[in-house]
């Protein structure tokens, strides 16, 4: 059996990390809202306040040497031997080591020479403000009188200009001290109002704030001079590069336990309420929070609301099968992951710096669909949030920065799926809530005042948007990319220096046309008409389902290549994804979506393009992208091509959009399949981490495709579509829960090996419990349906009043 390096346990909803030398470091998420942080199973990582660009708290250097150095670090000095419960950054061996990440909290135990450390990390709700609490224990029959460090590194602020302006911000950095909390307070003094701050609730015996100082200027985290030495310089630092340190001397006699409290926070005043006195940063607002937080009775009743919070969000869907593993990423990690993709967007991960992208137009609606059951309120703000960021023609900002909101002027927009992605989330959302006042909502374009149309009317410009820009087989224009962001076909870039995704040097005349944003049309254009036929806006309905016909028709006639969907037609409207191409000759995209959009079901094209798929793209751990893998550089297709084969969009098994074959699998009825591919990408049923490399527990964008040097490796991990995707596709189209307007339809497509299963699930302010019974091995198809013990005909469960429990039986 291959490695492993920890393991689930289901009924704590944790994962478990027995070694601290995974083969990368294993992450978790803290904070729910506006207070983040990133933790690594080591302590490692940062922490940011709403934006992980312009409000980075701590530092972090990405891709230093050695990996993931600088974090929340403890130094235990016992003696001589100087040790951390994290096992990083001294690396001293540990008699025990254990880390616990859970849902937004993590743990970390060490133990040395009968001394336990356990540290466990939060954000508690509501909280501008990371608790960290140690517990230490002395388990000998001897007092132990120990030297205790805390370490953090300040990042002054705005995380890009930390890492270059170095002419500048070696001069600014500034700290206050008071009694045992160390206060950052970097360009207070001029144009920001906010600082942070790090306390222990006990007396300190001394402290450091200078790195230099603390460290030894040629030291590393692993061997702080003053920790080595074991005396605290009390340095106060001015300018360099300030850090926060607490000195405490602990004596514990045999057997007995300390709890400390640290806490690292933030504070933004009023410009008017910033100074207690001349050149005093006003503490008011951090001392409030410090004492919510000041003793471990305190810290354990946040810590209990933050669990509480979460056995709410989990109690809307649940599942019990006989399979633990499709139990397990149903009931906790999809759901979890979900919630950290809604968080941060694409912003912040150990391959997402913090300071490159904001929130993705398309992506923030996709990840919608994976949390909108559990937090409505915020999935309402998110939707007015994109589409203020919306251009008057029904194009978008491809990307909005989440403290301004305001779209992102860089990367601009032209990525012509961008605005059907509008349609898909806000229909989600109305599904799920039934709350279509959202819909009357003034939206403004480009946050412009003043230009506001209603949500209504943004979604039938987001349509049309697509109709004004159909090129000249009658399918849409491609603009820069569609959801593939490499699939450049105006870019026709010969200068490395040139951003793929920004540059056109053609587009005048372009017949680059997307077979994708087609079956996307298709699938999201009959969510559009459905809706305005449940408005009674019937000649809306009737005027859309007339391009949406007209779309299947040139689908039929222009996308179809004999044996699967093409991928495009390209700037001189020469076919890609065809079997007459050299390399790229058949893709996922285009045969996800038009399968999922069942065109030409009855004519057999989806079972031919399905069967395609697994002839050319299926391997061992999913379904690669396009094949062949493109082994040369095309200018006419773009970034796609510049990946080495098997990686990223060239031929990388892409598990953002494995779902889509997946749901159209489910659309010809064939359970087997689409559960087999879906376990495949599934974290719970990976075989070998060692290989697998990234988290266990959450999915990652890619897992290296067949053409890679090492099939089988995952990179970029968590803040990926496939959350979203996943759950969708698990919950809605295999499991067969779905969400309607008008109640909860029951449609399962299932291997037939299942058989039987029951889900829990919350919706509109009733609970359902769903028994689906598979006696005869079926794949999908509802025999009958009995709700509360009588029969009904059809497959919609109707909506309940609010608490009612309804029970259902369905027999496949
Ligand atoms: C990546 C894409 C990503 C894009 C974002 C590309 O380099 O391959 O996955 O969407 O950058 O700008
Ligand atoms: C990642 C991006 O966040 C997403 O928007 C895009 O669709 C995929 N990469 C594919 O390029």
């Amino acid at each position: 059996m291959a490695k492993e390096y920890g393991h689930y346990d289901d009924a704590a909803r944790e994962y478990v990390i027995t070694d601290p030398c995974t083969p990368w470091p294993w992450i978790n998420y803290l904070g729910t809202e506006d207070f983040f942080g990133l933790i690594s199973n080591t302590a490692g990582g940062y922490s940011f306040c709403k934006d992980a660009k312009f409000r980075r708290i701590t530092r972090y250097r990405y891709n230093g040497v050695p990996m993931d150095a600088g974090g929340r670090y403890f130094y235990i000095k016992d003696g001589d031997t100087v040790w951390n419960p994290g096992w990083k950054p001294c690396k001293t061996p540990l008699d025990f080591y254990e880390c616990r990440h859970g849902m937004n909290y993590t743990s970390i135990e060490g133990r040395k020479d009968g001394v336990t450390a356990k540290v466990l990390f939060f954000v508690p709700l509501m909280t501008w403000a990371e608790v960290q609490k140690l517990t230490l224990t002395n388990t000998t029959d001897k007092v132990k009188k120990l030297k205790l460090f805390s370490f953090q590194e300040w990042c002054l602020w705005n995380a890009s200009t930390d890492m270059e302006n170095f002419q500048r911000n070696f001069s600014t950095g500034e700290v206050e001290i008071e009694g045992s909390v160390i206060y950052h307070k970097t360009e207070y003094k001029e144009r920001r109002n906010h600082y942070a701050y790090y306390s222990v609730n006990a007396t300190v015996q001394g402290f450091d704030s200078d790195r230099e100082s603390f460290l030894g200027l040629y030291n590393g985290f692993d061997a702080p001079q003053a920790v080595l030495e074991g005396k605290p310089r009390n340095s106060v630092a001015h300018g360099w590069s300030p850090i926060a340190s607490h000195y405490l001397e602990i004596e514990l006699k045999p057997g007995e336990s300390r709890d400390l409290v640290f806490v690292l926070g933030y504070v933004e005043n009023a410009q008017d309420d910033k100074w207690e006195s001349k050149g005093v940063i006003n503490k008011r607002m951090a001392r409030e929070t410090l004492s919510r937080l000041d003793t471990a009775a305190k810290v354990d009743a946040e810590f209990k609301r933050l669990c509480q919070y979460w056995d709410n969000l989990l109690q809307i869907f649940s599942v019990k099968s006989a399979d633990e593993r499709l139990d397990r990423t149903v009931n906790i990690w999809n759901q979890y992951q979900c919630m950290i993709t809604f968080c941060f967007s694409r912003s912040a991960s150990f391959f997402e710096s913090g300071i490159g992208r904001g929130m993705g137009f398309r992506d923030s609606n996709q990840d919608l669909i994976g949390f909108v059951h559990q937090i409505p309120e915020r999935a309402r703000e998110r939707i007015i949030d994109i589409a203020s960021t919306q251009f008057a023609d029904g194009g978008c900002y491809h990307q909005y920065q989440p403290l301004t909101k305001r779209g992102n002027d860089g990367i601009g927009g032209g990525f012509n799926d961008d605005p059907m992605w509008l349609i898909f989330g806000v229909c989600g959302y109305l599904r799920e809530t039934g709350d279509f006042s959202i819909l009357d909502e003034p939206v403004p374009f480009d946050n412009v005042p003043g230009s506001e149309k209603s949500l209504f009317e943004h979604l039938t410009i987001s349509f049309d948007h697509v109709i004004n820009n159909l090129g000249p087989h009658g399918l849409p224009l491609i603009g820069r990319a569609d959801w593939n962001d490499c699939m450049n076909l105006n870019c026709f870039s010969n200068d490395p220096d040139e951003s793929f995704q920004t540059t056109e040097n053609k587009t005048e005349g372009s017949k680059a046309e997307s077979l994708m944003i087609a079956g996307l049309f298709v699938f999201s254009g009959r969510d559009y008409v459905e809706l305005c036929r449940h408005l009674g806006r019937n000649a809306e309905a009737d005027r859309a389902q007339k391009y949406i016909d007209e779309m299947v028709v040139s689908v039929e006639k222009y996308g179809w290549d004999g044996e699967w969907f093409l991928r495009a037609y390209d700037y001189f409207g020469r076919k890609v994804g065809s079997k007459e191409n050299e390399e790229g000759q058949i893709f996922i995209e285009s045969n996800g979506w038009c399968t999922m959009a069942g065109i030409g079901l009855k004519e057999g094209l989806c079972d031919k393009a399905l069967d395609s798929v697994k002839e050319h793209l299926d391997s061992e751990h999913g379904i690669v992208l396009n094949n062949p893998a493109f082994t040369r550089y095309y200018i006419e297709y773009g970034e796609i091509s510049s990946y080495p084969a098997g990686y990223k969009e060239n031929a990388g098994i892409f598990c953002h959009n494995n779902p889509w074959v997946i749901i159209g699998e489910t659309v010809r009825g064939n359970g087997k399949a689409a559960m087999e591919y879906w376990r495949k990408i599934c974290p719970a049923y990976i075989k070998d981490q060692t290989l697998h490399k990234v988290e266990p527990y959450v999915y990652s964008q890619m897992v290296a495709g067949k053409d890679a040097f090492r099939p089988g490796e995952g990179k970029n991990s968590w803040l990926t579509g496939t959350a979203a995707w996943n759950w969708y596709t698990i919950t809605q189209f295999i499991l067969g829960i779905k969400p309607t307007y008008n109640g909860l339809e029951i449609d399962p497509c299932i291997s037939p090996d299942m058989k039987e299963y029951k889900v829990t699930r919350k919706f509109r302010g009733a609970t359902y419990e769903i028994e689906i019974k598979n006696p005869n091995g079926a794949t999908h198809g509802i025999k009958s349906i009995s709700v509360n013990g009588k029969e009904i005909t059809g497959n919609l469960i109707p909506l309940f009043e609010e608490d009612s429990f309804v029970k259902i039986t369905a027999i496949l």
